[in-house]
C-alpha cells in the first residue's frame, strides 16, 4: 500500500512541466553577466569588447566544419548543445577520419572563470583555446592559415566578418576572440537544474 501512494505522489508530483526559460537578455544587448556571489572570471572582455554580431561570427564558427582539415568535423561534432556541450553517447569523441581520442569532450559554461582547460590545464586562456583542437592531428587536424584561407575564400564568412569588425579581412585574433565570445558567454546560473 505504501508503495502505492509513492506510485502516486511520484506521479503528481514527477511529471511537473518544464519550466519556460525566457532569454535574459535581447539579443542586441549582450553582455557579460556575473550573478551575485559569484567571483570576478578570469577573462576579461575588457579587449574583446561584445557586440550580437562577434557572437553570430563565433556561434557560426562553432558550427562550421571548414575548421577542420577534411572539412567534415566542427566544434559542436564533439561539444554537442543538448548536452550542455558535451559528448554525449561516446566514451571518447572522435575526430577527423573517425579517429578516437584519449578523452571525451567536457561540457563548455561558465568558461571565462576557468583559469586552465583541458583535463591537464595544457591551455590557460579561453581565447587561444580553439587552436588547441584545431591543430590537434586527432581532433580537427587543420593549420590555422589554412583555416583562415577557406575562411577568405568564403562569401558567408566574408559578410560576418565585416558585420562584426567593419571589414571582411579574417585574422586568427577575430576569428579566436569571437569564438571566445560565443563560449565565453554560456553560463550555466540560469539553468533548468538551478530553476529547480
Ligand atoms: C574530436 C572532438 C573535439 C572537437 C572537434 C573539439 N573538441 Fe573541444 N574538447 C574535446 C575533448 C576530448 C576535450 C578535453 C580534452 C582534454 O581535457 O585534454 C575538449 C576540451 C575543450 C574545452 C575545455 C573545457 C574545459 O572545461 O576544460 C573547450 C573550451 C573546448 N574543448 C572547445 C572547443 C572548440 C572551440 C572547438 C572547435 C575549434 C573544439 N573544442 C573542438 C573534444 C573536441
Amino acid at each position: 500500500m505504501r508503495f502505492i501512494y509513492f506510485f502516486i505522489v511520484v506521479l503528481l508530483f514527477g511529471c511537473k512541466r518544464d519550466p519556460k526559460i525566457e532569454p535574459v537578455l535581447p539579443s542586441d544587448q549582450l553582455k557579460e553577466i556575473i550573478p551575485a556571489g559569484w567571483p570576478q572570471p578570469a577573462y576579461t572582455f575588457s579587449s574583446n569588447t561584445i557586440s550580437e554580431s562577434k557572437f553570430i561570427l563565433g556561434r557560426a564558427l562553432f558550427y562550421e566544419t571548414l575548421l577542420s582539415k577534411d572539412n567534415t568535423i566542427s566544434c559542436a561534432s564533439c561539444h554537442q548543445n543538448f548536452a550542455a556541450f558535451a559528448n554525449a553517447g561516446h566514451d571518447r569523441s572522435h575526430g577527423i577520419n573517425d579517429i578516437f581520442g584519449k578523452r571525451n569532450a567536457p561540457g563548455i559554461f561558465n568558461v571565462t572563470w576557468h583559469t586552465s582547460f583541458m583535463h591537464d590545464g595544457g591551455i590557460n586562456n579561453i581565447e587561444v583555446q580553439p587552436l588547441g583542437p584545431m591543430t590537434n592531428p586527432i581532433e580537427m587536424g587543420e593549420d590555422i592559415n589554412n583555416v583562415i584561407g577557406k575562411l577568405q575564400a568564403s562569401a558567408k564568412y566574408r559578410s560576418l566578418f565585416s558585420n562584426a569588425y567593419g571589414d571582411d579581412e579574417v585574422t586568427s585574433q577575430r576569428l579566436l576572440r569571437s569564438m571566445a565570445q560565443f563560449m565565453g558567454m554560456m553560463y550555466s546560473y540560469n539553468s533548468k537544474y538551478d530553476q529547480y
